[in-house]
């Protein structure tokens, strides 16, 4: 038991998170509790936004670099995707590949899974889809699927960029065992550029983000009790220079407290609870973090207006 911790707090993972990242003298809430289903629809609409730049970059260099990416990857490769998405970006590098014999998806939310490998499936019959139900991060292996073909591994999405450093390196070894000595990975990153843009694409016009940020308190009020005042807090997207990211913040808009799971949490006037952090790299600051779990870059694809790197790596 955690020390001063009631036991239904510690029993859910939530409520323990929540209590954990208020009670700290610098108040954060873990990132991965953003997606509920509500919230899930939120960040859905989030990539339809113009100010959001990632997906649609994205989407266009696999799009446009379709045969250098089919080139980069070995035909009959196996594709093990870390984090399965709504699968659109999936489907579009599958269909560029010379014969891929297998996805492997992995991802915690199980129905959400289920549903994408069903999808693919049925779209790319001679594929065989293994789903794995688990957190990307865990230690596990993966399951055989036959023998000859090398291993892809694809984690599009700058989800590489929520990650913390010993996170990302974690997440890249795991990746080498997974994928073998021949393997190959896809990672799709988000690329330093001009503050402005940077932070408008976590504070859209139309208020989506905020919604999505603020979703998680209506979250703690609705599943742990809690008696946030929605009202009273407002989203912020900051710059940090040191970590070269952005970061999502809830402010605090006046002195205030707020209870939940039986216990008070105070918040003076723009006191702010971190969220979420989105790492932003370059060439040089990437290729570092590669080489920190075992990988080196061979290729960078960007598209038109440089404004998103997907980038190829082989093991070093
Ligand atoms: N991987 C996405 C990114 O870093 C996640 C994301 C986009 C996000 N917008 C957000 C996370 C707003 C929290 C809040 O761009």
């Amino acid at each position: 038991m955690l020390h001063g911790i009631d036991n239904d707090v510690v029993e859910n993972a939530f409520a323990r998170d929540v209590v954990v990242g208020l009670s700290a003298d610098v108040k954060t809430l873990p990132s991965r509790w953003l997606y509920d289903e509500r919230g899930s629809e939120l960040f859905e609409e989030i990539t339809r936004q113009d100010e959001y730049y990632l997906t649609r970059a994205e989407t266009s260099i696999l799009r446009e670099r379709r045969r250098d990416i089919a080139d980069f990857v070995e035909p009959g490769t196996i594709l093990v995707e870390y984090g399965a998405g709504a699968g659109v970006k999936t489907e579009l590098l599958l269909a560029g590949l010379r014969v891929p014999r297998g996805y492997v998806p992995i991802d915690v939310a199980g129905a959400f899974l289920a549903e994408t490998s069903s999808r693919i499936a049925s779209r790319f019959p001679s594929l065989c889809v293994r789903p794995i139900e688990r957190n990307f991060l865990d230690t596990f292996e993966l399951p055989f699927i036959g023998s000859g073909g090398g291993r892809t591994g694809f984690f599009p999405g700058s989800t590489m960029g929520n990650l913390s450093a010993s996170e990302g390196k974690t997440l890249l070894m795991q990746m080498s065992r997974h994928l073998g000595d021949d393997g190959r990975a896809i990672i799709g990153v988000d690329l330093e550029k001009n503050l402005d843009t940077l932070l408008r694409a976590y504070d859209d016009g139309a208020g989506v983000t905020a919604a999505f940020n603020l979703n998680l308190l209506k979250r703690i009020n609705v599943e742990l009790g809690g008696n946030f005042r929605l009202e009273k807090f407002k989203h912020a997207a900051r710059w940090n220079e040191i970590e070269k990211a952005v970061e999502m913040h809830l402010v605090s808009l006046c002195d205030q407290s707020a209870t939940l799971c039986g216990r008070t949490f105070n918040f003076i006037t723009s006191e702010t609870v971190h969220t979420e952090s989105s790492r932003k790299y370059t060439a040089e600051s990437f290729e570092q973090l590669a080489r920190s779990g075992g990988w080196k870059v061979a290729e960078l694809w960007q598209d038109e207006d440089g404004l998103f790197g997907l980038f190829g790596l082989i093991r070093c």
